[in-house]
C-alpha cells in the first residue's frame, strides 16, 4: 500500500469532489452515450447521465443473478445501480470511493431509488475495505489510471476476488510513453491521462498479481481532451478482462 495519501490522491479527490458537488461531468454534452440505451432505462435520467466513465463495464462483466460485485471508484454510483439490477435481490454490490462528496451523492441516489442490494464504502483502491476472497466480480470505470500505485491495486483486486472470480474494467491506456510534461501534470492526472498505463504494462501488471486470461480490447479514443493534447492514437479507452485462477 502507498503508505500515505499522496498529492495525486489529493488532486484527484479535489477534482472529483467538484464534479459531485456541481453534478456536471467531464465529457460529452450531458447525455450518456457509453452504454446501450436499454441498459440505462433501469435508472432515472439524472443518475444515468452522471457518468465520469470511459466505457461500459456492465455489459463486459456479463453479471449473473446472485453474484457479489465490487465497483472500484464508484463515483455517483451508476455502474453499481446497473449491476444491482443484473445480480438481483440475491446478489450484492459494493461501491468503493475515496471522495466523501461522491459517496454522499451515490448514497442519496440509492435512497431515492430504493435499492437495497447496494452499499457504498469509503476507501482506497490501494487498500480495499472488503474481506479476502469475497467477490465474484470486480468492475471499474475509468479509475485505475488515477491510482499512483497500480501494482498495489492489482494485488488488492486479486485478494478481494474469490478463486475463479473475474475482473471487468473500462480504463484509459496508452500505446507507448506519454510526453514527460504530461506525465508530470496534476491536471492531466485528474483528467485520466497522465496516469494511464501502457497496454503492455497493464497486462504485465495484472499477470504479476496472479491474474490469468488477461485481455485488453481497444474501445476507441475520441475524447476532445485527447485530441486537443495531440495524443490521438496514443491514448485510448479499453475494455480489460482477467480472471483469478480457480
Ligand atoms: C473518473 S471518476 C469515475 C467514476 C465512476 N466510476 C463513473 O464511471 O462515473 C473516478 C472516481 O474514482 C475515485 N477515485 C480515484 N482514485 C481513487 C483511489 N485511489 N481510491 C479510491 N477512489 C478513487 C474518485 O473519487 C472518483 O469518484
Amino acid at each position: 500500500m502507498t503508505k500515505t495519501v499522496t498529492p495525486i490522491h489529493e488532486a484527484v479527490r479535489e477534482r472529483y469532489a467538484g464534479y459531485a458537488r456541481s453534478g456536471s461531468t467531464c465529457c460529452g454534452d450531458g447525455k450518456n452515450l457509453l452504454y446501450p440505451e436499454e441498459l440505462l432505462t433501469a435508472v432515472p435520467g439524472e443518475v444515468a447521465n452522471f457518468t465520469l466513465g470511459c466505457g461500459d463495464p456492465i455489459t463486459l462483466a456479463d453479471l449473473q443473478p446472485g453474484e457479489t460485485v465490487l465497483d472500484l471508484g464508484s463515483g455517483g454510483g451508476l455502474d453499481c445501480f446497473l449491476a444491482a439490477k443484473k445480480v438481483g435481490a440475491s446478489g450484492r454490490v459494493i461501491g468503493v470511493d475515496m471522495t466523501a462528496e461522491m459517496l454522499e451523492r451515490a448514497r442519496a441516489a440509492a435512497t431515492r431509488l430504493g435499492v437495497t442490494n447496494v452499499e457504498f464504502r469509503e476507501g482506497y483502491l490501494e487498500k480495499l475495505p472488503v474481506e479476502d476472497g469475497s467477490m465474484d466480480v470486480v468492475i471499474s470505470n475509468c479509475v485505475i489510471n488515477l491510482s499512483p500505485d497500480k501494482p498495489q491495486v492489482f494485488r488488492e483486486v486479486f485478494r478481494a476476488l474469490k478463486p475463479g472470480g473475474r475482473l471487468s474494467v473500462s480504463d484509459i491506456v496508452t500505446n507507448g510513453e506519454l510526453p514527460e510534461a504530461i506525465q508530470k501534470s496534476m491536471e492531466a492526472w485528474g483528467a485520466c491521462v497522465a496516469g494511464a498505463l501502457d497496454v503492455k504494462d497493464y497486462m504485465h501488471g495484472l499477470g504479476g498479481a496472479g491474474f490469468v486470461d488477461v485481455k485488453v480490447q481497444p474501445k476507441g479514443d475520441a475524447s476532445e481532451l485527447i485530441e486537443s493534447a495531440g495524443l490521438k492514437g496514443k491514448i485510448f479507452s479499453a475494455a480489460i478482462t482477467a480472471r483469478k485462477p480457480a
